[in-house]
């Protein structure tokens, strides 16, 4: 119901922090502002994205610092901030003996749809705009990965939040059902906010046009994938390399990216720190988001944090 927030819907997060109980900072002074669209969180194991996705859903309350959606403070308006947000867990189980229709039929009674007429209508809406119509009488058991991601897409959707927070959605999922999920998001952002994270930086797709990645609870880099991207310039290079030679080639700070077989080589692409090209390779035109993102990451000397993350 984006037509309830005078101007655009948004999540402002100011001088954020989060220390756990035992002493770790999760969040150390974060500042973001999101507005309509698709926009990617980044960053490698325990650097906090998890921890700021709950606290801008109101399940944790910040240390410090102030988080608003739409307008609405997460720790003084928990409910109203309830209303504008669907959220779709890094963990997210449904009951498995239950179909896939049910599970939603009871999200609906639960969030006082009292018509049945009108929740089945609701049920199969959601149902449909993710693609699930089909196994509506499906166990939730046999649904596929791709499916259940769906599915807990369906149930943050169901009250028509206008914003959706995804947190490492397509963690587990084959490369087709990745696509579709790419192509499912940026359907849905084209009118709402989604603040999704995820390791796999490619899954972010073309659908996104702002991002933040944050590393130790701090945020390192804010813009869009292309300004990303400019800080590979110079950084990514591609070489031939007949097979078993490759050794050579990856001299410490040399960060093997990719390799496809080519004939009796391998076509090796790298992220290399310095810049300073490895023998018999050539620095490539146009470097990946990936490459952009390990790049970025080496150059504060983080790439095996990165790396780490990518082969997770
Ligand atoms: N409930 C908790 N109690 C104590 N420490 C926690 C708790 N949850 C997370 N942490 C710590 O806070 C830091 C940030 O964790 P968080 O889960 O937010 O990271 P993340 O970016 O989501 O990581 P991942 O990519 O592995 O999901 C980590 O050091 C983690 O160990
Ligand atoms: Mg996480």
């Amino acid at each position: 119901m984006a037509e309830s927030f005078a101007g655009q819907a948004s999540i402002e997060v100011q001088g954020v922090r989060k220390v756990y109980r035992g002493g770790t900072v999760a969040l150390d002074g974060v500042d973001l502002e999101i507005g309509t669209g698709l926009f990617g969180l980044l960053g490698p194991n325990g650097a906090g994205k998890s921890t700021l996705m709950r606290i801008i859903c109101t399940l944790l309350a910040p240390s410090s610092g102030v988080v608003k959606v739409c307008g609405a403070n997460v720790m003084l308006e928990r409910r109203r901030v309830r209303e504008k947000i669907g959220y779709l867990p890094q963990e997210f189980g449904a009951w498995r003996l239950h179909r896939v229709e049910e599970v939603l039929d009871t999200l609906g009674i639960i969030a006082g749809l009292g018509n049945k007429v009108e929740r089945r209508r609701r049920v199969l809406e959601v149902l449909d705009s993710v693609g699930l119509k089909d196994v509506a009488g499906r166990k939730v058991k046999k649904l596929s990965g791709g499916m259940l991601r769906r599915l807990g897409v369906a149930q943050a959707l169901f009250h028509e939040p206008e914003v959706l927070v995804v947190d490492e959605p397509t963690v587990g999922l084959d490369p087709e059902e990745r696509l579709r999920f790419r192509q499912l998001v940026a359907r849905l952002g084209q009118e709402r906010v989604i603040l999704l994270s995820t390791h796999i930086v490619g899954d972010l797709g073309p659908g996104c046009r702002d991002l933040a990645l944050l590393d130790k609870g701090k945020v390192v880099f804010r813009g869009s994938p292309a300004e990303l991207m400019r800080h590979a310039s110079g950084k990514v290079f591609e070489a031939l390399i007949p097979t078993g030679q490759e050794s050579g080639f990856l001299r410490p700070g040399v960060e093997e990216v990719s390799r496809r077989p080519e004939g009796n080589s391998l076509r090796v692409r790298a992220v290399v720190a310095d810049g300073k090209a490895p023998e018999g390779a050539q620095p490539v035109a146009e470097a990946t988001l990936e490459e952009a993102y390990l790049s970025f990451m080496a150059s504060r000397g983080r790439v095996e944090a990165a790396l780490a993350e990518a082969e997770s």
